[in-house]
């Protein structure tokens, strides 16, 4: 019996280290059980037994009996990819990954790069404080996302409050029900808007290309649509936020990001954020189709398993002093976007938004600085990424 429940709370005094008993469940023998989503689930929590949980064909992302993000609750909503297996899983992931590709996300680079630098200048033209939240972190993957799948930003206030929704770990069913339904239907209005006066972006030629052919349904890529929008902002936008606090915390790396003009040095110094933040605490779940073992612990055909990224990103077997901000650590192989066929499709531009947004704010603004103690800032340990829920900053 266990009464643990999953994720655990990252503590106040420490609110970038994983919680503390991560550290016993992975020393333990076997796998940890703990109740995530209402359902009693294996907690698999070494880097090693992630991966091959991660890589196992008897594991299946078809996890959605364990989920309650209301996707399928009362709407007539497709199954999405995420949760799909191999074929069907690659077949639709393949109509997305032409826009994700380092040779396109390269190409948006400096498009990327005005709207940091005018959501700067609006910021300091608003005066201080600022919410770093609000005024940044969370408009500018907003903006990269929109312009991509070729959504209006205008109606930036409906899909970040629906995805707010989506996200919280204590919103009731129905609310998360209502949300994911409203959103389907925005996007199933969208689809019908982009068959008709098609345009440059993503879901313009994901109907012409792919629904028009009779490839693909239409609900299928309202669907599509749904998932791209919500991973395009949420994960990011907390990443900037979280990313900003620990760097305020630690000024010699901030120092770093911000006086440097090596590319690889941003770019690796973005890698040991991503492994020493793991925001996506909570959501990477997998279930067993078939008896198997996986860190000597037996589980059964049917039993739930759920992937704690930020305990394996933390592994001593992985990072040595991984409690440690280390710029010049080898940083390759961690978990933050996930592992095997599943993993990330926006990594590319999740990257270089980061590349982007960091430096660019510690070198616009070098004073900046958190107007109230780190105890005092409010993580988003209820809902299902990790990150802030506000900065407020003055420079
Ligand atoms: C999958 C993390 C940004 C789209 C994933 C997974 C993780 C992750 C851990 C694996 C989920 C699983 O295996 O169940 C992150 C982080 C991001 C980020 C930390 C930012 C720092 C983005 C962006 C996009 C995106 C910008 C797209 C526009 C997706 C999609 C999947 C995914 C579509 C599902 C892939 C599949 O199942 O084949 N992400 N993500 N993500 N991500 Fe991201």
């Amino acid at each position: 019996m266990t009464t643990a429940t999953f994720p655990g709370a990252r503590s106040a005094r420490q609110p970038f280290d994983p919680p503390a008993e991560y550290t016993q469940w992975r020393e333990q023998p076997g796998l940890h059980q703990a109740v995530w989503n209402g359902h009693t689930v294996w907690v698999v929590s070494r880097y090693e037994d992630i991966k091959a949980a991660m890589t196992d064909p008897r594991v299946s992302a078809q996890a959605l009996a364990l989920q309650s993000n209301g996707a399928h609750d009362g709407t007539n909503a497709p199954d999405i990819f995420p949760r799909m297996d191999d074929p069907e899983h690659a077949r639709l992931r393949r109509m997305l990954t032409k826009d994700f590709t380092v040779k396109r996300v390269n190409a948006m680079r400096p498009g990327i790069q005005q709207m940091a630098d005018d959501l700067i200048d609006a910021m300091i033209a608003g005066g201080q404080p600022a919410n770093l939240v609000t005024d940044y972190a969370l408009p500018l993957p907003s903006l990269v996302i929109s312009l991509l799948l070729g959504v209006p930003y205008t109606d930036h206030d409906f899909f970040q409050t629906i995805t707010a929704t989506m996200m919280n770990i204590n919103a009731s069913r129905d609310e998360k029900a209502t949300a994911s339904r409203r959103f389907f239907g925005y996007m199933m209005e969208l689809v019908a808007r982009k068959e008709r006066e098609p345009g440059d972006d993503l879901m313009s030629r994901l109907v012409h290309e792919h629904v028009l052919t009779g490839e693909l349904r239409r609900e299928t890529a309202a669907m599509n649509g749904v998932i791209l929008l919500n991973a395009g902002h949420e994960t990011t936008a907390n990443m900037i936020a979280l990313g900003t606090a620990a760097l305020l915390e630690n000024p010699a790396k901030a120092a770093v990001l911000r006086d440097t003009d090596d590319d690889a040095v941003v770019a690796n110094a973005v890698e040991e954020l991503l492994r020493y933040l793991t925001i996506v605490h909570s959501l990477v779940a997998r279930v067993a189709h078939e008896d198997l073992e996986i860190g000597g612990q037996q589980v059964k055909a049917g039993e739930g398993l759920v992937m704690n990224l930020p305990a394996g990103n933390w592994d001593p077997a992985f990072a040595i002093d991984a409690g440690e901000l280390d710029f010049d650590r080898a940083v390759r192989g961690h978990l933050a976007f996930g592992h095997g066929v599943h993993q990330c499709l926006g990594q590319v531009l999740a990257r270089a938004e980061l590349q982007i947004a960091l430096p660019t704010l510690l070198r616009r603004l070098p004073g900046l600085r958190s107007t109230v103690p780190l105890e005092e800032i409010r993580f988003r340990n209820d809902m299902s990424i990790y990150g802030v829920h506000e900065l407020p900053v003055a420079w």
